[in-house]
């Protein structure tokens, strides 16, 4: 396994669309074990292919306090059931130090492919909820900077390009 280097706003490269997965072979579970090895190691509770520059559709998410959880979702599509909406502090590997309160419906139904290349569908609840509407944004080129006040987003885009050139 590798560790990969996470993409960070307000890099354009977080802005593709990424690709539906024709073929679940080694090649992708290979990328899913790097990605959760990159996410377990940052740490956090949420990847997407996208912030590893890799543009397809691929996401690992595991929100458990053991880090014993690992889910995966290949070529997820997202299914709002009702209107209810509900509000939480969202944080990002690619927006890193900042979190902001985001709004995102909370029932919702998820199809997806597994590591296996079977198709499951879930309800998820609470935090998975949002993790996984959080990460399908970021297939989506989407990130949750976006949901802001474009008075906060230039303000967080400003402080990291700031650091990003002081590391450079
Ligand atoms: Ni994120």
């Amino acid at each position: 396994m590798a560790l990969l280097s996470i993409l960070e706003f307000p890099d354009s490269r977080l802005r593709t669309i990424a690709k539906a997965v024709t073929k679940v072979d080694n090649r992708i579970r290979r990328l899913i074990d790097d990605m959760f090895e990159t996410m377990y190691e940052a740490p956090g509770i949420g990847l997407a292919a996208t912030q590893v520059n890799e543009h397809v559709r691929v996401i690992v998410i595991d929100i458990s306090e053991e880090k014993d959880t690992p889910l995966v979702f290949i070529n997820p599509e997202i299914e709002v059931l009702d209107k209810e909406l509900h509000e939480y502090e969202e944080g990002c590997l690619s927006v890193p130090g900042y979190s902001e309160e985001v709004t995102r419906p909370i029932h919702v139904r998820v199809k997806a492919l597994n590591r296996e290349g079977e198709a499951f569908v879930m309800e998820p609840e609470d935090l998975l909820t949002v993790c996984i509407q959080h990460e399908i944004d970021h297939l989506n080129g989407k990130l949750f900077v976006d949901y802001l006040s474009s008075i906060k987003r230039q303000r967080i885009r400003k402080k990291l390009e700031k650091e990003h050139k002081a590391k450079a």
